[in-house]
Formats: C-alpha cells, structure tokens, sequence
C-alpha cells in the first residue's frame, strides 16, 4: 500500500482563506477587525522568522497586528506590565509571548499573565484545565491543527485507537486531551513506555511529537493507519553536497520514518509542508475565535475543537 500525502500547506491555505473571509464579515457587519499582538524578546533568529511570518500572515487575512520587540535584558516586571497593558486593549484580541524567553524571565509566570480569553497559544493554566474539563477554551495551534486534519481526512473519529507519543505540554497532552474529546480511545507513549512498537502498531492514528529524527520506523505502522508527524529536526545530508563554506548541507526529517511508513499507512503527512504550515493558520483560526468570543458574535464553524 501507499500512503496518501496530506497536503499541509493547501490545507493551512484553505483554513486562511476560512479566516479572510470570516475577518472580512466581521468588518462588513460588525465593523470590528480582529487584532494579535505578537511580544518577542530578545533576538533568537529561528524566533525572528516566525515573528515576522505570523505578521506577513495576519495582515494577509485582514486582521490588525501588533508587534512588541523587547531587549533580550528585559525586565520582568516591565513585560508584565507590557502584557497588562494588551490585555487590557479593546483593539487586541489574541496575545501571544514568543518562547523560548531569555533564562532570566519566568515563563510559567508570564504565560499565566496573558488573559486566557486572549492567550491564543492556549498556555494559560485556565486554558489547559478548561480544555481537560470539555469546556470551551483557547486550543494550543499545533495539536488544533493536527485535529483539523485528522477530521478532514476520516470523519468522524469516534471510537479510533489514537496513539500520541510525546508527552508536552505544547503538543502531546492537549493533543491527548483533543482525540479524547472527539472519542478516541487515547495513549500517551513517551521515552519510558515499554514496547512502544507494540503500543504503536494497534493505532488507528499515531501522532508523533517527540523530536527525534525519524524514529518511528514503518514496521511499526497499523496498515491503514492515519499518521500525523509533527516533529520538524535538521540533519545532516551529505547527499545533497557541501555549502561553499565546506559545510554540510541540512535538511528538514519528522519524527517518523516517511519512506517506510508512506509504504503501510493509509494516509501521512510530510516534514516539510505538513503539520508545520497548520500551526500560524490554527493562530489566525484562534484570534479570530477569540474576537468574536469578545464582541459576543457567532464563531466560523470547523476553526475550533
Ligand atoms: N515558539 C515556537 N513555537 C511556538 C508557539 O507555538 N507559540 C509560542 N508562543 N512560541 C513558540
């Protein structure tokens, strides 16, 4: 068998339009725009690039963006501040603190600072208990878009065997916490389960968030299964010749193994231009699920859990 390739970034390009023309709505009716504000602090450049992505793509959608670039030697107390100051602002809807933050800055605390009606990463401890409890909350991007594509692909998945492996705060138990909630019968595997090909191969879905380059061989792939790779590591690739500098070249794999998974499961998603395009859509998706939260207007259907 052959896998059928989910096609990520169409999919991602489809949510946005979903989004445009929602955004678009919403100014038409309501004469509201949906506003994120993006806070960076310091100058991590893999951090740069998704900051300045996630402006290109929400001016691109109609919405309104706000970026804060902080010292990396900012205080704490002034990013509060700063963090008080947006929660308190009608025209934000969505707020955002790029991690990782500078080793001095108190994550936990600062995540915790941002409103959870605003907290569009869906970090929030109110937010990550909400979710536990089936109530209505902001989802983290990365595991909301992996539900997207599972949906759009099977359906219902009501009764599934859904095998996570990874267990982040970020990925793999809000991910747990959504398959769970759509009905599937859900395991969390991490480093310490025992088998785990064996864990593994009785899934109908496997999604893997651990970030190890393609651990997940296709021997242990269910025939059929539907696989969702979130892992994005950079290794080495030798054939693909030297930079001018003599260097390596790199090259972008998942956590599974694509070759020998693509030869057993039923559908797959590729590293690049899978799970990856999904995470600024589901941003977009949660800003504007925020705004019309805010301003007490019906929410677009299929941007939510
Ligand atoms: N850094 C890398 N990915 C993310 C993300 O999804 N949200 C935030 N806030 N920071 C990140």
């Amino acid at each position: 068998m052959t896998a059928q390739i989910i096609d990520g970034k169409a999919f991602a390009a489809k949510v946005r339009e979903k989004v445009a023309a929602h955004v678009a709505r919403l100014k038409d009716d309501h004469g509201i725009t949906p506003g994120l504000a993006v806070v960076l602090v310091g100058e991590d450049p893999a951090s740069q690039v998704y900051v300045r992505n996630k402006g290109k793509q929400t001016i691109e959608c109609g919405m309104s963006s706000f970026e804060h670039k902080l010292p990396a030697d900012t205080a704490q107390e002034d990013l509060l501040e700063l963090l008080d100051r947006l929660n308190a602002d009608p025209e934000i809807h969505g707020i955002l603190v790029q991690l990782p933050l500078p080793s001095h800055l108190d994550e936990e605390l600062i995540v915790n600072r941002v409103d959870p009606d605003k907290d569009v990463d869906g970090f929030h401890i109110s937010n990550v208990g909400r979710l536990a409890t089936g109530q209505k909350s902001m989802v983290p991007c990365t595991p909301l878009g992996c539900l997207m594509m599972l949906r759009n692909q099977l359906g219902s998945l009501s009764g599934k065997e859904a095998v996570v492996i990874g267990r982040s705060n970020i990925v793999g138990k809000p991910m747990a916490q959504l398959l769970l909630g759509d009905s599937c019968t859900v395991t969390i595997a991490h480093s310490r389960t025992r088998d785990l090909a064996q864990v593994v191969r009785r899934a109908d879905i496997v999604v893997a968030a651990v970030g190890r380059p393609r651990m997940v061989p296709g021997e242990w792939i269910k025939p059929g299964a539907t696989v969702i790779d979130v892992g994005i590591n950079r290794i080495e690739a030798p054939e693909k010749g030297a930079n001018e500098d003599g260097s390596v070249k790199m090259r972008l794999v998942g956590d599974v193994d694509f070759d020998s998974a693509a030869q057993v499961a039923g559908a797959i998603t590729p590293v690049p231009g899978g799970v990856g395009p999904m995470t600024i859509a589901c941003l977009l998706a949660n800003t504007l699920t925020a705004c019309c939260r805010a301003n007490g207007v019906a929410e677009p259907e299929g941007l939510t859990a």
